[in-house]
């Protein structure tokens, strides 16, 4: 049997990998989580002091990057040369270092075999930007999540609240709509829907009725 691959983009904020960290549990699928691969190489380069949004310094730091991912109980650790970062690549500057090193050629390709080697080996559901329309062009099934500006900055506003953050909801949109426009705008593969992708719009939607909702989506078309 081969395996399956299910591709899920959409902007920041949609909901991409809690859903998808759900129905990867349900579906005993592996989760890959790219967005973390841009934030460790944001992350790298920030500390190794490039200015992450000069290509060539953060190019010259590539060759020295050894990205891993180690699953735990089926939780994705992303490691930087034998360093656990997964904490570290979560904070407002790690977003921001991310978004400014996605808009690289050279970083895409650096990472380019590195995801499509999970899909040829694992069940996977990989989430990011651009999975369904370059790195998994052929995946078996491709969601593109959105929701409303408003409700993803509002969504992660009670998340940061949460975690204790000093932020307000303006502050938080704005933020977010300056990662859309800077990532939907960038010439190297672009966040936009693939032609065959399924649109899921999430805006007035809980989390439960999303999962719900693609996983009833994946079984309609994978029977699985
Ligand atoms: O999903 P995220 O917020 O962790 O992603 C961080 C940044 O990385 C985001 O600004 C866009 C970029 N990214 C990308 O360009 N392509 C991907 N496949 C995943 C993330």
């Amino acid at each position: 049997m081969s395996n399956y691959n299910i591709a899920i983009d959409g902007p920041a904020g949609a909901g991409k990998s809690t859903i998808a960290r759900a129905l990867a549990e349900q579906l005993k699928f592996v989760y890959i989580d790219t967005g973390a691969m841009y934030r460790s190489i944001g992350l790298y380069a920030a500390e190794h002091g490039a200015e992450v949004t000069d290509r060539q310094s953060v190019i010259a730091l590539l060759p020295e990057i050894h990205l891993e991912l180690r699953f735990e109980s089926g939780t994705q650790h992303i490691f930087v040369n034998e360093r656990d970062v997964s904490g570290a690549i979560r904070t407002e500057d790690a977003s921001r270092w991310a978004s400014a090193v996605s808009v690289i050629p050279e970083v895409r390709s650096f990472l380019l075999e590195f995801q499509r080697s999970f899909a040829k080996k694992n069940n996977i559901l990989m989430d990011g930007r651009d999975i369904g329309t370059v790195v998994l062009p052929d995946a078996d099934l491709k969601i593109f999540l959105t929701a409303s500006a408003e409700a993803r900055a509002a969504r992660r506003f009670a998340e940061q609240r949460a975690k204790g953050e000093d932020v307000t909801y303006k502050a938080v949109l704005d933020a977010m709509q300056q990662r859309d426009l800077q990532d939907s705008t960038r010439a190297a593969a672009p966040l936009k829907a693939a032609e065959d992708a399924i649109l899921v719009d999430t805006t007035s939607m809980d989390l439960q009725q999303s999962v719900a909702h693609i996983r009833s989506i994946i079984w309609e078309k994978l029977h699985v």
